[in-house]
């Protein structure tokens, strides 16, 4: 108790321990079981970026960054080919590991269950977990292999994320070959840097942001674990993209050809006042710029041809050299923190729930994208690869994303010449293609004596 109370005065904390001598027993050695957990080092480190002053946008140099385009000259052509074939080889060789960020709270959401239970098949209710496995399950019969899947979750949906997949009985995937590992959380502060609290007898904690991941991979085992399988590269994607498609030969090969530690995918931005962060070179180092950090003078500016001059939009999609993550978090990982400032329900010292305004702190994956010589940004097509679920209403939401689906396979349905049913009041065929079937229009194409299976809510072909 007393190295605790050392601990905490030293850290200016000693609220807590004051808070820890009003509690009875029991609640007591469960807040004391907590506060023993943290890393006081870093909360004190956090507590000083409170007041260090932003640097300001007008003193940083921003450029957009080189892309490999959807539309391709010849030489891009011939290394779009070249790098299908290293893509496919890493992938038939078993070389690449898949980790999926599922961490999040969902709650622009609304949803209480994991964001990845979330029913989006517009036909078949299929969650957002069984459009990954499938198309990781597709991979893996494509190439013959055995796919290894990391799934990050958070203290707060790692039991109901694995209870679901455990339901589910994973989807169809090798138990073994889905590994999971709850990110870090940190506690919150007040603007004073003093820990905040949920409860009387818990600090107010939230997850360290997907950065985490690059951590959390380490100390879980799952690093261990890539080396074991002889991995070399890893496809990193979000749980709210029903559409990703993490096992692509074309990016994973550019990747790899290019010796790049990190690369990402781009897709042209909807326009100026799209809520996605850009790829872009700051200072020459490759970033991505949050929409809320890019000044309105570049997020608006345009190319004398009219396109958005910032227009990268990140879709949240890495690859990583595993050798790259193991630099990146050999001693600790170095990325810098986002302080996301916001009221707060929290507990006062008299059990009260009071509002309070608080900071919550954060690493972004996509940070580490300067710490990594080469990169390639590739451009990819929207319809094709993104459609997040984020909202409960309007853009990036449910029915937007459902709709983004069928009009996605209705494309696939009509060009094979196969049966599509009627169309809704807005134009949109209620039509699901199972990522097990096909993943791409080539692939559906190439379907022999494929029959949609008829229900009440569409055609799905399964
Ligand atoms: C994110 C990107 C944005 C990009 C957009 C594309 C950030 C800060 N911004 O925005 O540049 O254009 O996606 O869809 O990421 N997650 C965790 N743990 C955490 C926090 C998040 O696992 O601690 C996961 C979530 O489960 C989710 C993903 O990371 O899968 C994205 O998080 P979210 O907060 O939804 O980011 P966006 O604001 O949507």
């Amino acid at each position: 108790m007393s190295d605790l109370r050392r601990k905490l005065i030293e850290a200016d904390q000693a609220h807590a321990w004051e808070r820890l001598q009003r509690l009875d027993p029991g609640k007591r050695a469960r807040l004391e079981g907590e506060l023993l957990r943290i890393d006081f080092a870093l909360v004190q480190r956090l507590g000083r970026l409170l007041h260090e002053p932003a640097v300001s946008s007008t003193a940083r140099r921003f450029e957009p960054p080189e892309l490999f385009p959807l539309r391709r000259d010849d030489a891009q052509l011939a290394r779009a080919r070249e790098a299908r074939g290293v893509g496919r080889e890493l992938l038939r060789a078993s070389q690449v590991g898949f980790v999926l960020v599922a961490g999040g709270q969902a709650s622009r959401l609304g949803f209480e269950a994991p964001k990845g239970a979330y029913p989006i098949g517009p036909v078949s209710a299929t969650p957002l977990f069984a459009f990954h496995a499938h198309r990781l399950a597709a991979a893996a019969l494509r190439y013959g292999v055995r796919i290894p899947w990391y799934v990050m979750t958070s203290p707060a949906n790692d039991a109901a994320t694995r209870a679901f997949f455990t339901q589910h009985d994973h989807f169809g995937l090798v138990h073994d070959d889905v590994f999971f590992f709850a990110q870090d959380v940190l506690p919150a502060l007040d603007e004073d840097g003093r820990m905040l609290f949920s409860a009387p007898d818990a600090l107010f904690l939230a997850p360290n942001g997907h950065g985490g991941c690059l951590l959390g991979l380490t100390s879980s085992g799952a690093l261990d674990d890539m080396r074991r399988r002889g991995l070399r590269q890893l496809s990193y994607f979000q749980v709210d993209n029903p559409l990703v498609r993490p096992a692509d030969e074309l990016f994973l090969g550019l990747h790899a050809a290019s010796g790049a530690g990190m690369s990402s995918k781009v897709v042209v931005k909807r326009n100026a006042n799209e809520k996605v962060g850009v790829l872009g070179r700051v200072d020459g180092e490759l970033a991505c710029i949050e929409y809320s950090d890019l000044p309105a003078e570049l997020r608006d500016a345009r190319e004398p041809g009219g396109e958005l001059r910032f227009r990268a939009g990140n879709i949240a999609v890495h690859a990583l050299e595993v050798n790259f993550l193991e630099r990146l978090t050999r001693g600790g990982l170095q990325l810098p923190w986002h302080l996301a400032r916001k009221k707060m329900k929290v507990v006062d010292p008299d059990g009260r729930t009071v509002e309070r305004p608080g900071v919550k702190f954060e690493t972004f994956v996509f940070d580490a994208l300067a710490r990594s010589e080469a990169s390639v940004v590739l451009e990819v097509e929207r319809s094709e690869e993104f459609s997040p679920v984020k909202n409960a209403s309007g853009e990036d939401s449910p029915a937007s994303c459902r709709a983004d689906l069928c009009r996605l396979f209705a494309n696939w349905v009509r060009a094979a010449g196969l049966p599509l049913p009627p169309a809704d009041e807005c134009g949109i065929h209620p039509v699901e293609v199972d990522p097990l079937c096909a993943e791409s229009q080539d692939e559906f194409l190439a379907r022999r004596g494929i029959r949609p299976d008829v229900r009440d809510s569409g055609h799905l072909y399964s």
